[in-house]
């Protein structure tokens, strides 16, 4: 069966706003000043979006009857939310120390927190005093080499690059992903491998990729040791939720950070998953991240709905995903420091919304997750949005930019915002025929007529501004929470489980078949389908060419 494509109760809506232009809905300065919301350093702009205030009313009335509110209080107290995995989903208490609100977290969760906290700030300090070798790291760190994969590396990995002004000196951070050994091997030919920290990043400590470059990254420092593996394992830090097998890899129980299985990996960053992060930024400013991102849970904990950024944010994706049928949102910051975002939102959102069934194995009646794309601005604008502007589908976009920049080159930043607001103008204005036609002049009526349908542009394209005061700590800290709690929210919307992801697995099981057969250690490769079976041969026909 296939999804609904609009709930009913939205039919009327689509149905009219389908006849009315976002060039008129622009006309009514009200509409916007109902649709904009500040909290904090995040000013929230949804007025370019295609809906008026009876369609706006209508989701408010559906969120309202839905029970949100007890389903929020739920995640913040720790039900086990995660049905399929029997799981609380407690990120939030992760930053609880910068909450204004009681917490409805369980004690002892708080407690265990805390004490990492601590310990990742004892870390620091020593690193920071010189004196890491006391706490048996090598005495000298120059390189921190964060290893990990999917949740374990896109969070620090969007962090550290957008808080780079804040980075202390002397210290670099590199972040080992793929299992693609190029990029091991390009860091191990730039590194010395006895100023380098590893830290190892796995919430299950049993992904392949992270523990095949694990490994790399070992043998290369025991073969600095002259094959002294005690020497190397200094240079060790794994943070998991199974320190067992962290410690039987060979990381000194010292040099463990714990994970939890309440925290899931895509919403880790604010747990010890983040540590390379708060070697590059220092425990201030990390800890800064987490009361950004307190705010905003303290904020979605207390607003109502009309309010609520994430609550807004969700209908507004709903509106978009169930009511006007769209299929994918571009993601497109305007600031290289925020060049991360986007494949961090992929997994966020589509690892926790692209589920076909709902929380009781019922299928979905609306669709779900839309893909999520995009890059940086302008860059952005010289590649795909011409498909954007005259393309035959319709894409909502979010673009994200930050006021005040880091540097004092004035005119770039200006050059910057100027083209993230005309582009956003541009989609949702358009360009009628009739003003294309009086722009052409030259050619006879008919060629002035196919020229000027060419440069037609239809706009009525939506969009969502995001605008950051500037790029700190506790506005990147607010804008991830916020994305955090919009995630939380369509996931109950959609009535699915947003925190478990069974997709992920069978690609993994046919991987550990097939990884043996490329080896030549399987004779018989009539076990796998006729494409994979040529694929196979392929590869063998010609590895040692
Ligand atoms: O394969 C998907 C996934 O399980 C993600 O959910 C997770 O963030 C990533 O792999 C890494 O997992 P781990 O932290 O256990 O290595």
């Amino acid at each position: 069966m296939s999804p609904q494509r609009s709930p009913s109760f939205l039919a009327e809506h689509v149905e009219r706003l389908s006849r009315t232009h976002l060039r008129d809905l622009l006309r009514d300065t009200g509409r916007g000043e109902r649709l904009r919301h500040r909290v904090g350093p995040i000013l929230l702009d949804l007025s370019r979006q295609k809906l008026d205030a009876p369609a706006l009313g209508a989701l408010g009335a559906h969120v309202e009857a839905s029970g949100w509110q007890a389903a929020r209080d739920a995640m913040f107290a720790g039900e086990p939310i995660n049905t399929s995995e029997h799981r609380a989903v407690l990120h939030t208490a992760l930053r609880a120390g910068g909450s204004h609100l009681p917490s409805l977290a369980p004690r002892e969760a708080r407690q265990e927190i805390e004490q990492t906290l601590q310990r990742i700030e004892r870390l620091i300090q020593a690193i920071e005093r010189g004196e890491a070798a006391s706490m048996g790291l090598p005495a000298t760190i120059t390189d921190v080499v964060n290893i990990g994969i999917g949740g374990s590396d896109l969070g620090p990995r969007l962090a550290v690059r957008a808080l780079a002004p804040f980075h202390v000196p002397h210290m670099r951070s590199h972040f080992l992903t793929n299992v693609d050994g190029q990029a091991a091997h390009e860091l191990m030919r730039q590194l010395d491998p006895k100023r380098t920290l590893v830290i190892v990043v796995s919430k299950t400590f049993t992904t392949q990729e992270t523990l095949l470059n694990g490994n790399v990254l070992r043998d290369w420092i025991v073969r600095a040791y002259e094959g002294d593996a005690r020497a190397a394992t200094r240079h060790f830090i794994a943070v998991s939720a199974n320190t067992a097998e962290a410690e039987r890899w060979g990381v000194p129980a010292s040099n463990v950070y714990p994970m939890w299985d309440f925290v899931g990996g895509r919403f880790s960053l604010w747990s010890a998953v983040g540590l390379s992060l708060a070697l590059a930024i220092g425990m201030d400013h990390f800890r800064a991240l987490l009361a950004g991102a307190a705010r905003i849970d303290d904020h979605f904990r207390t607003a109502p709905w009309q309010e609520n950024l994430p609550v807004l944010l969700s209908l507004i994706e709903y509106w978009n995903r169930n009511g006007l049928g769209t299929t994918s949102r571009a993601v497109v910051p305007y600031a290289d420091l925020l060049g991360d975002l986007t494949s961090y939102l992929q997994q966020l959102e589509m690892e926790s919304l692209g589920k076909q069934v709902t929380s009781q194995g019922q299928p979905a009646t609306q669709s779900t997750s839309a893909v999520v794309w995009g890059s940086v601005g302008t860059n952005a604008q010289h590649a795909y949005f011409q498909a954007l502007h005259q393309g035959t589908d319709v894409v909502p976009l979010e673009f994200i930019g930050v006021v005040r920049p880091a540097h004092t080159l004035r005119s770039n930043h200006d050059a910057l915002l100027s083209n993230l607001l005309a582009q956003a103008a541009a989609l949702a204005l358009g360009k009628t025929f009739d003003e294309a036609l009086a722009e052409v002049k030259s050619g006879d009526e008919a060629a002035r007529r196919v020229l000027a349908a060419q440069r037609t542009f239809p706009g009525d394209r939506p969009s969502t501004l995001i605008l950051l005061d500037s790029l700190t700590p506790e506005s990147l800290g607010a804008l991830i929470a916020l994305y955090e709690h919009k995630v939380f929210m369509l996931g109950h919307l959609w009535d699915i489980n947003a925190f478990d992801q069974w997709g992920v697995e069978l690609g993994k099981v046919i991987a550990r078949q097939i990884l043996p057969a490329l080896d030549g250690q399987v004779d018989d490769l009539t076990d796998f389908d006729s494409a994979t079976r040529a694929s196979i041969e392929a590869i063998q026909e010609r590895r040692e060419g």
